[in-house]
């Protein structure tokens, strides 16, 4: 495993005040910390297995137990240091993290008669946490167990629903509270007052945490881990890997090295984009590995999809090695890793949530290059990356990006790939982006492109009959883009689109337009 540079580049504290959260595994631990966040407060998650003195170190404001999926009876459930709660600190347990603290407090935790998951009404009794939050709420609730008595615990009763009796509890003097509903969720609507309520009533923050506290706070701490040694940062144009370098430079300045891969599979200008911003505008030391003709070689004659994966990312690491091994002294790696990267592949903080899928961007590469990795991004989502980018003073151009597949087009040119598709898809595609833009649509999608399709179709141009190449436009809508939706880009547009790409390009004949949603379909055709 590579080493991970734990702790100093990854944000622990970026502000005088800081609330920890002990992750327990829940898939929506790092909601509570950008909800906090959002909220002007720096929320960030640590292991659960933390001491209360490494907590009491951190000088936090107060402190927050997260859902998870175990049972407090579970063999090897995760706990925490009862210590905690001497800490004289405030704490909210939220779901799991509520039946811990009630558990350790001496209440009972049982397995409910009635599941709850989804919506629920939730009558509120009183407590600081619930000021100014209607008497009757709707919160959204996910849990097998529930606390069923507080005998001897010190606690009351605070919220409920019909079937959950302690939907919230608390003691007296609000020092814990817990509830069981997932406050973080934007199906409790009235959850992000209840965040505030905690933050600011009960752990009296002040507030005033703001993306560019972020930024110096990492490029200070990067700085310290660094010293005078140099980083290498692989840049690919894409939103998250030149947040990331522009971070980097300015902590560091020139003792960043950014090395970009040009696999001939780019897009129109991606190349000379990431020059002009990079080169010309950060004055970053910028080496463009030119392996075109490398990756073409590779892929000549491979139709299958995952093989042509395969290839192109062996011969990524040849030529980022290649490469890297110019640069002497750079014992660093960069990377844009984001948190959705981190959870998807399980490698959470608390590395306890469940592995849903293994992510290209976590593991293998760096392993394999023996550097030890920087992912200050790693806390963040993308929505967070983008302001960490307008405050660096990243281009509109690439903070808006929308995401670009690692194996490039590649993946679009279906079937076998020559320069020649390549070239007939690039100018596609910028057509496509031109009109997708004149017309105010970037921002409203998600993922915008032209796929080249490995059939030919009959057409008539003049008095001609033709035989050429059908293009398909890809345009979808997505929050996260595990679903997705096909836009409903208007007619005129996709009119204007089909067009141009007809006119203009040379050899296409037939534009059609793809209106799969995500599932059953994939973003992308290959
Ligand atoms: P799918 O096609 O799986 O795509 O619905 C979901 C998102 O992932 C991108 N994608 C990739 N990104 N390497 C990448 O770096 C890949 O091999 C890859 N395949 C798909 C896709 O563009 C979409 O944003």
């Amino acid at each position: 495993m590579a080493e991970r540079e734990q702790g100093a580049l990854r944000g622990d504290h970026p502000h005088d005040e800081v609330v920890p959260i002990l992750d327990f595994g829940s898939q929506t631990a790092q909601l509570i910390a950008r909800r906090a966040r959002e909220a002007g407060v720096y929320a960030v998650l640590v292991h659960p297995g933390i001491s209360a003195e490494e907590l009491a170190a951190m000088q936090p404001r107060g402190i927050i137990l997260s859902g998870g999926p175990s049972s407090v009876y579970d063999d090897g459930a995760p706990t925490c240091d009862p210590a905690i709660f001497k800490l004289d600190l405030p704490v909210l347990g939220i779901c799991y993290g509520m039946q811990l603290a009630c558990h350790l407090l001496g209440a009972t935790v049982e397995r409910a008669r009635h599941r709850e998951f989804g919506r629920a009404s939730l009558q509120v009794q009183g407590g600081s946490l619930f000021l100014g939050v209607p008497a009757q709420t709707t919160v959204w609730m996910s849990h097998g167990d529930q606390i069923s008595g507080l005998a001897g615990a010190g606690l009351e009763p605070a919220a409920s629903t019909e079937t959950c009796p302690y939907a919230a509890v608390r003691t007296p003097d609000n020092r814990f509270t817990g509830v069981q509903f997932h406050p973080e969720v934007t199906h409790t609507p009235h959850g992000s007052d209840i965040l505030r309520n905690f933050l600011y009533e009960i752990c009296k923050c002040r507030g005033g945490w703001r993306m560019t506290n972020f930024a110096d706070y990492q490029a200070q701490r990067i700085r310290e881990a660094v010293g005078a040694q140099r980083v290498i940062c692989g840049l690919s144009g894409g939103v998250d890997s030149s947040v990331v370098a522009a971070l980097i430079h300015k902590a560091i300045g020139d003792q960043l090295t950014c090395v970009f891969v040009d696999n001939g599979l780019l897009r129109k200008h991606e190349r000379e984009l990431v020059e002009t911003t990079f080169r010309d505008n950060f004055h970053i030391d910028l080496r463009v590995a030119d392996a075109a003709d490398q990756f073409l070689a590779d892929l000549a004659g491979v139709e299958d999809p995952q093989e042509k994966r395969r290839r192109i990312g062996h011969r990524f690491i040849e030529v980022f090695k290649e490469t890297a091994a110019e640069l002497e002294g750079a014992h660093f790696l960069a990377q844009g890793t984001l948190y959705p990267d981190v959870i998807e592949s399980g490698h959470g903080h608390a590395g306890i949530s469940a592995n849903i899928k293994l992510h290209h961007n976590v593991g293998g590469l760096p392993e394999e290059l023996g550097f030890r990795l920087i992912e200050p991004l790693r806390d963040l989502f993308k929505d967070e990356v983008r302001k960490l980018g307008e405050v660096l003073g990243v281009p509109d151009q690439i903070v808006w990006r929308h995401p670009f597949p690692g194996p490039g087009l590649a993946v679009r040119v279906l079937g076998e790939i020559t320069r020649e598709k390549l070239d007939v898809l690039r100018d596609c595609d910028e057509i496509l982006l031109e009109e997708i833009v004149a017309a105010e649509l970037y921002r409203k999608t998600s993922q915008v492109f032209a796929v080249l399709l490995p059939i030919q179709s009959v057409g008539v141009m003049g008095d001609g009959r033709t035989y050429e190449r059908v293009v398909a436009i890809r345009a979808v809508e997505s929050q996260d883009f595990m679903t997705a939706d096909w836009a409903r880009i208007p007619f005129d547009v996709l009119a204007r689109i089909s067009n141009r790409i007809i006119n203009e390009v040379r050899g296409v004949n037939r534009v059609v337009y793809d209106i799969s949603s995500k599932p059953p379909a994939t973003i992308e055709w290959e």
